[in-house]
């Protein structure tokens, strides 16, 4: 034809080539910078994976205690932001507020672009510090409670729960919490890591880039899903509905039922894999095994109507739910992990840079008259 083609949506595209993740969408595998996400899962550390995310490949104690050390003397928000924290609207959301804050924060260091690997890298570290002390701030903050400071020890997801909850979270709960993080941390060239690559590759500093990343991993085809999800299963909770039917009248109305389906996975996400088994176990634990039974038949009707897979955002929901946290939270503490990605993709794009700038195809008429405007 005269047009050439459009990949709708960039899929499948090979837009970049990148260390950071590599996904087996009909496998379903999904891989960190060389080590299989299970590995990670049964091993690691959320401070490791930012390391591996951060220099391609594990550090030594040394190096990890090192980066604990930083990550821990640098969670403290300066008192310009805690204040926009403080005064925001109570209603806002949770995603909004955390993306004006990472942007404000760019306030605060050297604004022109980057121009070392180690410069480069402790700014991911003190971006990464701060996210959790802004989403428990704004949280405590709207509630009317004090805002806890964050502790010069311990993990990143100790600290989170800490300064959610104000008291010290137990040895489960933080390995729960670590475990997400871990999950959540990198997956190839999804629409956040692209936008943060495209604004890294205009040569604007990194606070744009995650600023810019926030604002499309907040949507509800990307990360804005797993709250979406909760709030299907509450909904199903409050209507007494039958699980199976509701899914069924979702999908005779043509809507998407949300934590299923991927761009990239046609077969379960080895994330959701993972995430499946926490949910039951949480659920046993705290007795709300409704909401796991509940989400294996939505898991099965989709199965077998649709043939879709749940992602990661389908078990994460209940996850999250069970630890007791808030809904409109659940995409900020994906934020809290995939910064390492992104920022993993900016240092890796920073050092090998070109200006990310596609085309568009014109379909829109050419050589039109012009009529002033009292005249139109
Ligand atoms: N519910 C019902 N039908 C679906 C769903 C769903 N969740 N996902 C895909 N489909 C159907 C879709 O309607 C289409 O059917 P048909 O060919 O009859 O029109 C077919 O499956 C192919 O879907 P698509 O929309 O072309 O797939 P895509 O690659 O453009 O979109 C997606 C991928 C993730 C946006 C989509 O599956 C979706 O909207 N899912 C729900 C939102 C969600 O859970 N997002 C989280 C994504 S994973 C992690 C993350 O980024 O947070």
């Amino acid at each position: 034809s005269q047009y050439p083609h459009i990949n709708k949506g960039l899929a499948g595209i090979v837009a970049f080539s990148s260390n950071k993740s590599f996904i087996d969408g009909e496998k379903g595998e999904l891989i960190y910078a060389g080590y299989d996400i299970d590995t990670l899962a049964e091993n690691a550390s959320f401070e490791e994976v930012c390391f591996l995310l951060w220099n391609n490949r594990l550090p030594n104690q040394t190096e990890l205690d090192d980066l604990n050390t930083k990550l821990q003397n640098s969670r403290e928000l300066p008192q310009p932001v805690l204040n926009y924290i403080q005064n925001t609207s109570k209603n806002a959301e949770p995603m909004a507020v955390l993306r004006t804050a990472v942007s404000m924060l760019g306030d605060f260091h050297k604004v022109e672009a980057d121009d070392t690997e180690e410069f480069r890298i402790n700014k991911a570290i003190t971006i990464t510090a701060k996210i959790p002390t802004i989403i428990a701030a704004f949280d405590r903050s709207r509630s009317g409670k004090d805002i806890i400071e964050p502790l010069n020890e311990k993990s990143t997801a100790f600290n989170f729960l800490y300064m959610l909850n104000g008291e010290e979270p137990g040895e489960e709960a933080e390995k729960t919490m670590d475990l997400c993080l871990i999950l959540h941390a990198e997956h190839g060239m999804n629409a956040s890591t692209f936008t943060n690559r495209a604004i890294c590759s205009t040569e604007s500093d990194m606070y744009s880039s995650v600023t810019g990343a926030i604002g499309a991993l907040k949507g509800p085809l990307h990360g804005g899903a797993n709250q979406q999800v909760m709030n299907m299963l509450l909904d199903i909770d409050e209507k007494d509905a039958d699980p199976v039917e509701y899914i069924h009248q979702r999908l005779d109305a043509k809507e998407k039922v949300m934590g299923f389906g991927h761009r990239v996975y046609k077969t379960m996400d080895p994330r959701a894999r993972i995430l499946r088994g926490m949910s039951k176990q949480l659920s046993e634990e705290t007795g709300h095994t409704d909401l796991y039974e509940w989400s294996e038949a939505i898991l099965e009707t989709m199965k077998s109507e649709k043939d879709i897979d749940p992602n990661v955002d389908f078990f994460s929901a209940t996850v999250y739910y069970s630890m007791g946290i808030k809904p409109d939270l659940y995409t900020c503490i994906f934020t809290m992990s995939r910064v390492s990605g992104w920022t993993g993709h900016y240092i890796e794009q920073a050092e090998n840079n070109r200006l990310v700038r596609p085309r568009a195809l014109y379909i829109g008429e050419k050589n039109k008259e012009w009529v002033p405007a009292e005249q139109r």
